[in-house]
Formats: structure tokens, C-alpha cells, sequence
């Protein structure tokens, strides 16, 4: 790939600034502009509202050297608005194919602890890049995203060491036109919490939901049971 000037960071999680997909996306282009590029950010969800909207989004895609996708995983997959926006652009991409070597990265977080379930939707992704003329560089794929909620990835503490480093990794090699390393998807795949401490703290939240909603001596009703 050609050394990157310009990096394009879309947002595919419908909470947006309390993301944990842009608290992941926010830290990387941070980096990116560390070493010189300039990065625009975009909402997917917001961008599809309006025509307006979508054609800033196609123009910004046009004019990237590297699309960064963040999203969270939904039902094994991508949330459906992101599907939306990758099947406009793959349609766009096929009569103006942008510039020329331009890459793409996906950041993908889940909220089971495992990071497996992302692998599906990062082949979609894979699959997406090639369909819009983009050189796949690599996905990074987080499981326990809930354990982020959101939160800027330097005010996690220890917590978050694997996943900073992570993307320091990725910064470093996407600025010198590589793909994303190896040692940056394993380290991202790692556990932020043990699997039994995030579900223990999981399983309390939700406990805690259900008595703040007056429904805590129903959780086990099964209404529609014959
Ligand atoms: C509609 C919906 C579907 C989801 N499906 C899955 C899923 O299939 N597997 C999973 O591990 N997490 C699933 N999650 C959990 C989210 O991936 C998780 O909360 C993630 O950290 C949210 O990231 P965000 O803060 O970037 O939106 C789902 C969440 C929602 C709201």
C-alpha cells in the first residue's frame, strides 16, 4: 500500500460519542495524527439520514487512503445500518473507484468476553473491501467491549494496556503503508477482564436494571410458556 496521508474513521454503533466502537476508533486516528495524517470522523447512522449526508459520506470515502470501520457486533453480524452504508458504497465504488490503493481496517467489538464471534463479520468486511477496489489491511477484533462502555481508552488503567497497545501497534504500521500486524490482532483478541469476572459484573448489572425497573421476583417468568 502507498504511505497514507488521509485517514477516514467510520462509526458504526448507534450510541456514537458513548461508544465503545468510538472510544476504539478515536484512540487509533489519535495515533494516526501523531505521525502526520489527517483524519476526518464520520456517524454512519447519522450520515444515512439524509442525502446530504450520504453524499459527504461517499466523497469522504472517495478522497481516504484509509477507511477505518468501527462498529459492534449485532447478531453475529453487522448492525444494520452499517450493511447499509457498505452496500451504497460498494455500489458506488464500482463505477468511481477512488483513489487508487487506498486501504481499509476494521475494528470490531463484541459483549460476549470471547473474540471469535467477531470473525464473521470481519470476513464480511474482508469481503466488502474487495467488492469496493479497497486493500484489505486487517481486522482487529475485541471480545468484553462492554467492559470499554464507551469510555476514552486512556482512562481505563491496566485494564485497557492489550488493547492501547494494540492499536499502537496498528498506528505505527498504517503509517509506514503496512497492513495491520499480527502481534496487534493477538494482542487485541485478549481478555480485558477474566471470562467469570465479566459475567459476574454482567450478570450484577443486570440484577441491578431489573430492581430499578420493579421487575426483579419476575426475572425467571416465563408468560408465554403453553
Ligand atoms: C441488537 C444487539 C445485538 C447484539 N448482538 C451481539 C452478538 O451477537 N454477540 C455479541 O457478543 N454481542 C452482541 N451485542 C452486544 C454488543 O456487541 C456490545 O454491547 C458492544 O460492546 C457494543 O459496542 P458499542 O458500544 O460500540 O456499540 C449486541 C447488542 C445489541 C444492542
Amino acid at each position: 500500500m502507498m504511505i497514507p496521508y488521509r485517514a477516514l474513521l467510520l462509526i458504526g454503533s448507534p450510541k456514537g460519542p458513548q461508544s465503545t466502537s468510538e472510544a476504539l476508533g478515536t484512540y487509533l486516528a489519535e495515533r494516526l495524527q501523531d505521525r502526520g495524517l489527517q483524519v476526518q470522523k464520520i456517524r454512519i447512522h447519522s450520515a444515512l439520514r439524509t442525502k446530504k449526508g450520504i453524499q459527504s459520506l461517499f466523497e469522504a470515502v472517495d478522497r481516504t487512503d484509509i477507511l477505518i470501520l468501527a462498529f459492534p457486533l449485532y447478531v453475529d453480524c453487522l448492525p444494520a445500518p452499517v450493511i447499509r452504508a457498505l452496500e451504497l458504497m460498494a455500489r458506488r465504488r464500482k463505477s468511481l473507484p477512488g483513489r487508487a490503493g487506498a486501504g481499509m481496517i476494521a475494528l470490531v467489538n463484541c459483549g460476549f468476553p470471547e473474540a471469535y464471534h467477531n470473525e464473521t463479520a470481519l470476513e464480511i468486511c474482508r469481503s466488502f473491501a474487495s467488492e469496493a477496489n479497497l486493500v484489505w489491511l486487517g481486522g482487529l477484533s475485541l471480545g468484553g467491549g462492554g467492559a470499554i462502555s464507551g469510555k476514552p481508552l486512556d482512562r481505563i488503567g491496566a485494564m485497557g494496556r492489550n488493547v492501547r497497545s494494540a492499536l499502537d501497534l496498528t498506528a505505527i504500521a498504517l503509517a509506514e503503508g503496512k497492513e495491520v500486524p499480527p502481534e496487534a490482532i493477538e494482542q487485541m483478541s485478549r481478555p480485558l477482564v477474566p471470562g467469570w469476572l465479566y459475567t459476574l459484573i454482567g450478570s450484577a448489572g443486570w440484577i441491578h436494571k431489573a430492581w430499578r425497573s420493579g421487575v426483579l421476583t419476575k426475572l425467571n417468568d416465563r408468560p408465554y410458556r403453553p
